[in-house]
């Protein structure tokens, strides 16, 4: 039984009738998935020069396929492509146009692969140049971290525990901490290129191919370090992506760490940081509000990132090998995850080295709160007291100086040598938060002097590529 003549041109030789038209819409990728052309072109063109390599096609073959598929990337770039929803997906697509362009030779690219060989490639190779440019943006947030950290490095506000006034620490220090976190994503990052960077073209559907085929060769020319094992895995294997997303979620976890203390510390109650106007927005009804939008938003954003991961986990689970059509669902989640990840490391990147510390305002915060009591009970073991003997004393120390609405500081000597005899004149030294800060003098302290060993140390060994 022949086909009727309007089935799919690509597939439609087994089938008696046209798949039904929300069908066909239903399972159509091609409006995200044109977004890989420029990957799915550079895939065929190093397909077909290994073809004419290994001697499937001849060398003119070659070059007309890839002079039509250079046309074609042309016409997608230039906005005259047609885009198909018939043709259901980007590969298709861009095949059946090369075949009006240059004939009969078009239908000859497809030897020897599959679709499912050719998205993998695609997709590897679409985030393998976004991974690139995440890196790129995220070196910038990261060196505009470290600038700001050097001229706060002596700033010194109160560090918090339980959100609590605990001990003073130097604002460079606090910046050093995320920076800290920002170096572990971007090893992470490092480390999901890594994986990803291994070409599965020439697992064709799911065995391989009968086609002399040499796909060391294709991966040399696509810039992969090596070809991918196994067949079976190299079709079916997205977990690059769930990497990719794992990599994402753990970043937003720590930018919306960072934002919710941003917006914290524009808040009238902080008062410690101002972020410029143009970073913020205001309110319809209320003429006095400033609002903290872009960390706000960033803080928000980490839900769909979050949402992306289980998305992905939750595709691959149960999956049978080797390929399915469910794959085609990875798309989504890691478009948007790149596009959510390039613009808050963006708004980031702009917005960190324009933070206005206010010096004084964090200053009298860190007065506030009795910053320095644990300096106070190191003092006292120092002076031959056992830490938890010390520990009682202050307590008692800073019960007694809550009462009078003083800070230990405030205190007279007679005062505090209530509480033990072996205070002295010194022990106001040690009651200063210069003092407290800059007794802190060991790597990984809060000192001035390690904030800026620390800063020198970070700008050497930043990027892992
Ligand atoms: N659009 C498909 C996807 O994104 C391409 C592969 C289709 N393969 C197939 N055997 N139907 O996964």
């Amino acid at each position: 039984m022949s086909s009727d003549s309007s089935t799919n041109q690509q597939w439609g030789g087994r089938f008696s009738e046209p798949t039904d038209a929300f069908v066909q819409r239903f399972t159509a990728s091609v409006d995200f998935d044109q977004r890989m052309y420029k990957q799915d072109i550079e895939g065929s063109i190093a397909h077909a020069t290994m073809l004419a390599k290994v001697g499937v096609l001849t060398n003119e073959e070659r070059d007309q396929i890839i002079t039509g598929l250079r046309q074609v990337e042309e016409e997608i770039t230039n906005g005259t492509f047609q885009w198909s929803v018939e043709l259901e997906d980007v590969h298709m697509n861009i095949e059946a146009r090369l075949t009006q362009l240059i004939g009969i030779t078009g239908k000859k690219l497809h030897t020897g692969r599959s679709r499912n060989d050719q998205v993998a490639t695609d997709i590897r190779l679409y985030l393998r140049a976004e991974i690139d440019l995440i890196n790129e943006e995220l070196k910038r947030l990261q060196t505009g971290l470290l600038d700001l950290a050097e001229r706060e490095a002596e700033t010194i506000m109160p560090g918090f525990t339980h959100l609590q006034t605990a001990q003073p620490v130097t604002f460079g220090h606090h910046l050093l901490a995320w920076f800290e976190m920002l170096k572990r994503d971007a090893d992470r990052l490092a480390d999901c290129r890594k994986r990803l960077n291994q070409s599965p073209l020439g697992a064709a559907a799911l065995a391989g191919t009968s086609y002399p085929i040499d796909r060391a060769y294709t991966a040399e020319l696509l810039g992969f370090s090596k070809p991918t094992e196994n067949s079976l895995d190299s079709v079916s294997d997205r977990d690059f992506a769930i990497e990719f997303c794992a990599f994402a979620s753990i970043l937003f976890t720590h930018l919306s760490r960072a934002s919710e203390e941003l917006i914290l510390w524009t808040s009238a109650q902080f008062n410690f940081i101002n972020l410029p106007d143009r970073f913020c927005t205001g309110s319809s009804i209320m003429p006095q509000k400033k609002n903290p939008d872009v960390p706000e938003l960033v803080r928000g954003k980490t839900g769909r990132i979050h949402g992306h991961l289980i998305a992905l986990l939750t595709l691959m689970k149960s999956q049978p090998l080797a390929y399915n059509k469910d794959n085609q669902e990875d798309k989504e989640p890691v478009f948007d995850a790149v596009d959510t990840v390039k613009d808050c490391l963006r708004a980031f990147a702009d917005m960190i080295p324009a933070i206005e510390a206010k010096k004084d305002s964090m200053y009298e915060s860190a007065k506030r709160g009795y910053a320095t009591a644990t300096d106070l009970a190191d003092y006292l073991v120092r002076k031959g007291l056992p830490f938890r003997d010390a520990h009682e004393v202050v307590g008692r120390s800073v019960a007694f100086a809550l009462e009078k609405n003083l800070d230990l500081y405030e205190l007279e000597l007679e005062q505090l040598q209530q509480f033990s005899d072996i205070i002295g004149e010194d022990v106001f030294e040690v009651l200063t938060l210069e003092g407290s800060v800059a007794a802190r003098d060991h790597f990984g302290g809060t000192a001035p002097n390690q904030v800026r060993q620390a800063i020198a140390r970070a700008r050497t060994e930043m990027s892992p590529w």
